[in-house]
């Protein structure tokens, strides 16, 4: 490698890391990530838009390089659990992955990835979901989940079946029956006395929530769309979907709602291995889009662990699933395999058989058979938990 490589250069640099970030390196971090994520004149504040990942309340889960007392690199990890299968997993979240472009290709950020791995193995952690798919990420096994479907949604004050419901925008005195509705989402992020703040936050920069009840006044259903949001988007008379929750019956209401606001049309991103429904719901209402994987990844921390906790659900259908040195083992019937390689574990897990690469779609039928019944294991869409 020539002297003149930015690695080259940087190697020799005397920096402070990869180490946990200290109170007074917050603002830094902020400052880092704005530079990076919001370089003016984009519109932002990655501080106030992700409250908690970049707060002092998740001081310790933040790992830096400094060189000269400033952070050159951050990566983010923001612990939450989500809910699936009936069980609880805990989850690293990694968010505002970022070094300053002085310093790029230096290994910075890879060191930081190693070491939020790291520190998530040692808390207890299951999984990692990774808002993003770069060499970072897959070159440490993350792999795609999915399919999902990028759905553009005509809508009109005037759709069929929004009068079944009564729609009102949602205030923050809701809260109590919003995060009751949520609880009942059989895949989930869990929430606490952190999200309203996030919801906040997201409401301060263009987002819009929407709450619709049935005649009984009870609550069946919740959308959070942004408009002009500096990181969730909705432009050109589109709105552009955060969450939704509830009853798939309540969405034409909630879409009449946002046009009578003046919106045209709704962008939606539906991952269909967790909402079939909401997809089938939207396509009926004459949605259209492209079916891809997702652009967000996620990596399996403790495999071992992860089958210990879905692993009974998966059996009621039919499949036997066991972990043990890092090897998946997979069976039902008369037939079984090992995985050995991370990401056709992930594949074979969370992702739908239609998206399988060569390896698994050479699986024996019955075991594919079997495996496209019990299997995927639905992981819920960020939302609002999204970092
Ligand atoms: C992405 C970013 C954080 C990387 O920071 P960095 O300190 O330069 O990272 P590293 O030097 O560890 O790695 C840089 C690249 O070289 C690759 N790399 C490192 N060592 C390697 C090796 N031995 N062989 C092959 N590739 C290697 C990494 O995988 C990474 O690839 P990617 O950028 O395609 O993901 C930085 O470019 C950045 O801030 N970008 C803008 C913000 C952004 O996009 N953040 C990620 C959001 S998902």
């Amino acid at each position: 490698m020539s002297e003149s490589t930015p690695a080259a250069r940087l190697v020799s640099r005397p920096f402070e890391g990869p180490c946990v970030a200290r109170a007074e390196d917050l603002p830094d971090v902020v400052s880092l990530a704005n530079q990076v994520f919001r370089p003016s004149p984009r519109p932002g504040d990655m501080g106030s838009e992700f409250p908690i990942l970049l707060g002092p309340a998740n001081l310790g889960n933040q790992y830096i390089f400094r060189d000269g007392g400033q952070v050159a690199s951050h990566v983010g990890m923001l612990r939450q659990t989500i809910h699936t299968l009936g069980v609880d997993i805990p989850v690293a979240c990694i968010g505002s992955v970022c070094t300053h472009p002085d310093y790029r290709q230096g290994g910075l950020a890879g060191r930081l990835m190693d070491l939020a791995i790291q520190r998530s193995i040692e808390a207890g952690d299951v999984l990692m979901p990774i808002s993003g798919k770069r060499t970072l990420y897959v070159s440490r096994g993350a792999t795609s989940l999915g399919p999902q479907i990028r759905l553009k949604v005509p809508i009109q004050p005037d759709m069929a079946g929004a009068a079944d419901f009564a729609v009102c925008a949602y205030e923050p005195a809701d809260w109590t029956r919003l995060a009751a509705l949520q609880a009942r989402q059989s895949i989930r992020y869990a929430w606490s006395d952190r999200e309203p703040q996030v919801l906040e936050s997201i409401r301060r920069w263009g987002g819009v929530c929407l709450l619709a009840s049935h005649k009984d006044g009870e609550l069946a259903a919740a959308l959070l769309f942004c408009v002009n949001h500096p990181m969730y988007g909705g432009k050109d008379g589109f709105g552009r979907v955060v969450q939704f929750l509830g009853d798939v019956a309540a969405i034409p209401a909630c879409l009449a709602r946002a046009a009578r606001g003046g919106l045209t049309g709704m962008e939606w991103t539906v991952l269909a291995t967790a909402h079939p429904e909401v997809a089938r719901t939207l396509l009926s209402a004459g949605a259209t889009g492209p079916s891809q994987l997702t652009a967000w990844t996620v990596l399996v921390l403790k495999l071992a662990k992860l089958i210990e906790k879905i692993g009974p659900a998966v059996a009621r259908a039919g499949v036997e699933l066991s972990a043990r040195d890092g090897q998946l083992t997979i069976a039902a019937g008369e037939q079984s395999v090992t995985l050995a390689d991370r990401e056709s574990q992930i594949e074979l897990l969370f992702r739908h058989p239609g998206t399988w690469s060569p390896t698994l779609a050479g699986l024996p039928r019955e075991l594919r058979i079997a495996c496209s019944v019990a299997l995927p294991v639905p992981l819920p869409d960020y939302g609002i938990n999204y970092v």
